[in-house]
């Protein structure tokens, strides 16, 4: 999508030097664009760990490339194989929810373990992680299309009139490679000129949704209105939502949805005012293998001073302010899960479907 006009990708391959991966820096934005460029594993655990880079699908992308970053450094190993290996478990561990990560870990150490010449590894390992890049543009688009239908339908019944869209933290472009997986739908209806008009929570802590998501509305044109975290009950008993959608971390098999901390009371919300919940979400997010997501998905525990501290800009610098008394403990956890039964269906690449193993059977059959 694009950035004052231009179109951009939130990683790609240095023009000049084809061993650098640049990145947008998410952790200034709105009020900076910085080009991050990231040379070795350890700076690409760092992007991942500190959110230069984040977002579920692009997490996955990033450590795709991270892998191609460890074969270049593997060549002037003893033990290649166990120098892959040990990259593999760091990138692993950089965080926990998003099962993309995982994900692009696997795919990678699939084809690069296919040889042992060391040039060859590199080779193969740029070439997939530009396909997991593509492909998730890809499929990105296509939950934007399967989406559109859903707010096409919602429009046709409002005879015409804006339709308000309701959204939790950043699963837009930049959380992502290009459109977004819950923005997708959203671009791709204004782009077919429906009114649209979109809700967009701050998401606190750390702000993903004032600072991102409505940058990314802002720079496409698209309406928006920045809430706080706790408007949106209010707002869906004043039918002043018509849908929510919201991306995902992890879903698991039978359509349990980890998603930025909140987004269950949204769920709760939506569920007790008959607002459609939508999730929009890559295959790459499912995990096939998990059920019970509540029971079962790891939920990332971050810093305390994220929630004691809030960055902003002032006089041109952005800064960092105490909001509450210095002494008082905080907790951060960065994710919750959304039960199946509180969400009305699942937007993948294939099509939407039940969040139920059946519904999910239905688009995903190979994997069951
Ligand atoms: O902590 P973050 O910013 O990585 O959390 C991101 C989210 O929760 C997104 O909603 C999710 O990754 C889906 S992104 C398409």
């Amino acid at each position: 999508m694009n950035i004052n006009g231009k179109h951009h990708h939130a990683i790609w391959l240095n023009i000049q030097n084809p061993f650098v991966v640049d990145v947008i820096d998410q952790r200034v934005l709105p009020h900076k664009i910085e080009i991050v460029s990231i040379k070795t594993t350890d700076e690409v655990v760092y992007a991942i760990k500190e959110m230069v880079v984040r977002g579920a699908p692009l997490i996955g992308v990033t450590a795709a490339y991270g892998m191609y970053l460890g074969c270049v450094e593997a060549k002037d190993k003893l033990d290649a194989k166990t120098y892959l290996n040990e990259v593999a478990q760091k990138l692993n561990a950089t965080r926990p929810t998003a099962v993309n990560l995982a994900w692009a870990i696997s795919e990678m150490l699939m084809v690069i373990n296919k040889t042992d010449d060391a040039e060859e590894k590199i080779k193969i390992a740029l070439k997939r992680a530009e396909e997991i890049k593509q492909e998730d543009i890809d499929i990105c688009y296509h939950i934007g299309q399967h989406g559109l239908k859903l707010i096409q339908e919602i429009a046709k019944n409002k005879k015409g009139k804006t339709v308000n869209i309701l959204t939790h933290c950043n699963a837009g472009w930049l959380a992502t490679v290009d459109w977004g997986t819950a923005t997708s739908a959203i671009y791709q209806a204004n782009q077919a000129g429906i009114k649209v008009h979109v809700w967009v929570d701050e998401t606190r802590p750390r702000n993903q949704g004032a600072n991102l998501t409505a940058f990314e509305l802002n720079q496409q044109g698209v309406p928006h209105t920045l809430i706080n975290d706790n408007t949106g009950g209010h707002l869906m008993q004043h039918g002043m939502v018509d849908l929510v959608i919201v991306g995902s971390d992890r879903t698991t098999r039978n359509g349990d949805v980890a998603n930025k901390i909140g987004t269950y009371l949204k769920a709760l919300a939506a569920y007790d005012n008959n607002v459609p919940f939508y999730v929009a979400l890559p295959s790459s997010t499912l995990d096939f293998t998990m059920v019970d997501g509540i029971k079962n998905i790891p939920i990332e525990t971050r810093d305390e001073n994220e929630v004691k501290y809030i960055q902003g800009l002032e006089n041109g610098e952005i800064k960092s302010v105490l909001i509450c008394p210095e002494t008082t403990p905080a907790m951060n956890y960065g994710f919750d899960v959304t039960p199946a039964r509180l969400v009305t269906g699942l937007i993948t690449e294939r099509g939407v479907c039940d969040a139920s193993e059946e519904g999910i059977r239905k688009w995903f059959p190979e994997k069951f």
